[in-house]
C-alpha cells in the first residue's frame, strides 16, 4: 500500500508519520509527499529521508481543476492507496474528495465539530473549554466534516498558556495520526453513514 502526505508548513505529523514507518507501527510505504509551498520546512524532511516531493504551486495553474489534475495524474502514477492530510492548507474540490472518498485522512486540533477551521487549538483556547483535543476523520466536501475515526481529548488546566496547549496537542498528534493510518492500512475502518466502525 502507498501512502501520499500532503502537507504545506512545517511537517511535524509527516515525521511523525515516518516515525511510524521506521519503527514499523505502519507498514505502508509513504511513497509521495505533496507540498504546495515552496518555503514549506517538510519538504526538507521529506527530502533527508528519501522521500520523493511533488512540489505543486497553485499560481502555476491557470484554473483550480488544472491544478487538482496533476496532483490526480502524480498520485495515479505512484499508484497512491491513500491520502492524508498533515497541515494541507487547501481546501479539496467536491471532484477531488468524491474521487478519493474514504480515502482521504485529515487530522484537526480539536474535538470536532467544536473548533473548526485554522486555527482549532487558539479558538479552544480562547474560549475557554476546560477540553480540547485532536481528532482524526474522512475527508469528504465540507471543511472538517467527514466521519470520525479516532477523537482523544486533552485537558487544558489553569496553568496551560496557548503555548503549552499548543504542545500537548501536538504531542498527542504525533501519536493518534500514525494509530489511524495503520487502521485504514489493516483494512479495519468501515464507514456507515456517518458513523466509523473499528474492526
Ligand atoms: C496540525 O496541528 C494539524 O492538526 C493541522 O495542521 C497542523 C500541521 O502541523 N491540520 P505540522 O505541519 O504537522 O507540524
Amino acid at each position: 500500500m502507498n501512502i501520499a502526505v500532503f502537507a504545506s508548513g512545517r511537517g511535524s505529523n509527516f515525521s511523525a508519520i515516518l516515525r511510524a514507518k521506521k519503527s514499523g507501527r505502519i507498514s505502508a510505504d509513504i511513497s509521495l509527499l505533496v507540498c504546495d509551498n515552496p518555503k514549506a520546512p517538510v519538504i526538507g524532511k521529506a527530502k533527508r529521508a528519501g522521500v520523493e516531493v511533488f512540489l505543486v504551486k497553485r499560481e502555476g495553474f491557470s484554473s483550480g481543476k488544472d491544478f487538482e489534475e496533476a496532483i490526480i495524474l502524480r498520485l495515479q502514477q505512484a499508484k497512491i492507496d491513500l491520502i492524508v492530510l498533515a497541515g494541507y492548507m487547501r481546501l479539496l474540490s467536491p471532484e477531488f474528495t468524491q474521487k478519493f472518498k474514504y480515502k482521504i485522512l485529515n487530522i484537526h486540533p480539536a474535538l470536532l465539530p467544536s473548533f473548526k477551521g485554522t486555527q482549532g487549538i487558539e479558538d479552544a483556547f480562547n474560549y475557554g473549554v476546560k477540553l480540547c483535543g485532536v481528532t482524526v476523520h474522512f475527508v469528504d466536501e465540507e471543511m472538517d466534516h467527514g466521519p470520525i475515526i479516532l477523537q482523544v481529548a486533552v485537558k487544558i488546566e489553569e496553568a496551560d498558556s496557548l503555548e503549552s496547549l499548543e504542545s500537548k496537542v501536538h504531542k498527542l498528534e504525533h501519536k493518534v495520526y500514525p494509530q489511524a493510518i495503520r487502521l485504514f492500512t489493516e483494512g479495519r475502518l468501515r464507514v456507515q453513514g456517518r458513523k466509523v466502525r473499528i474492526l
